[in-house]
């Protein structure tokens, strides 16, 4: 059920540093720029890299399942200059399975949506659909990150980890956050994650919200067969944003379909 990940959460999703320090999104804008089109973002969650992409000029359709995160992009969306809010549109539905009657010159999926499929059938009828709309000769980027195998391997999985600078809102309320992988399922290749949000209100109580959701790690040459299998050709694997070589934690397959 991962559209219901997200639900509740999109406003702190948005603000947290694991977002916000990125540090993709030139990355993102410039292969807009270098594949003149229209766009596909699958996964695009708040538009966080959807909003640059437009505003660099880019014609940008943004699929995503959950509501609260497409709610939170429209908001932003509508804070944009016409030309640029002409550019977008949103569309919810299932990376697993959908149909836009519509062709892309480039699909991308910017921080990890494609890891919310826990199954190598729905990461198939994920990439099946996303190849069905890739226009012939077209540019799909998956963006997924590289297991480390040390992390996976830690037994200490009660601990609280990756705490973050406290986020001030808008509204006031400050929110610190913090980590959790509960389990890993190593034969499935499937973590139990948790993002903790610790919120002080205004009026001076106390919250704490737990994101719960799963992540299914896939090795680069597995992913490899898996694009093959779904008919898509690897031109190129980079490790992160700025061409760095395989290693450096993430793994970005820039395929032709
Ligand atoms: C980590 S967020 C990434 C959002 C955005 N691309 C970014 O870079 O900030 C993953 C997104 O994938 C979406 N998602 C998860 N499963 C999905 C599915 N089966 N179909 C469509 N979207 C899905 C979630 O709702 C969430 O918005």
């Amino acid at each position: 059920m991962s559209d219901e990940y997200y639900d509740g959460f999109a406003e702190y999703y948005h603000f947290h540093q694991e977002a916000t320090g990125r540090n993709d999104i030139t990355f993102y804008t410039e292969l807009c720029r270098s594949n003149p089109g229209t766009v596909l973002e699958v996964g695009c969650g708040t538009g966080r890299t959807l909003i640059p992409c437009a505003k660099a000029g880019a014609s940008i359709t943004g699929l995503d399942l959950s509501e609260d995160m497409l709610t939170f992009c429209k908001g932003t969306m509508q804070k944009q200059v016409a030309e640029v809010r002409s550019r977008i549109k949103l569309v919810k539905a299932d990376m697993t399975n959908f149909d836009l009657h519509e062709k892309f010159n480039l699909i991308t999926t910017p921080f990890r949506p494609f890891q919310h499929l826990t199954s190598v059938k729905q990461q198939l009828d994920c990439l099946s659909s996303i190849r069905k709309h890739l226009t012939p000769g077209g540019t799909f980027v998956l963006d997924i990150f590289d297991p480390d195998m040390k992390l996976l391997a830690d037994t200490n999985r009660a601990i609280e980890f990756g705490e973050e600078p406290p986020i001030v809102l808008s509204d006031g309320r400050v929110v610190s956050v913090t980590y959790r992988n509960p389990s890993v399922d190593s034969v499935n290749q499937i973590i139990q994650c948790e993002i903790i949000f610790s919120i002080k209100h205004p009026d001076g109580s106390y919250e704490k919200l737990i994101q719960e959701f799963l992540m299914r790690y896939t090795f680069r040459w597995e992913a490899e067969h898996l694009l093959h299998r779904a008919g898509f050709k690897v031109k190129s694997v980079l490790g992160g944003y700025n061409n760095q070589d395989v290693g450096a934690g993430e793994l970005i397959f820039i395929c032709e379909g």
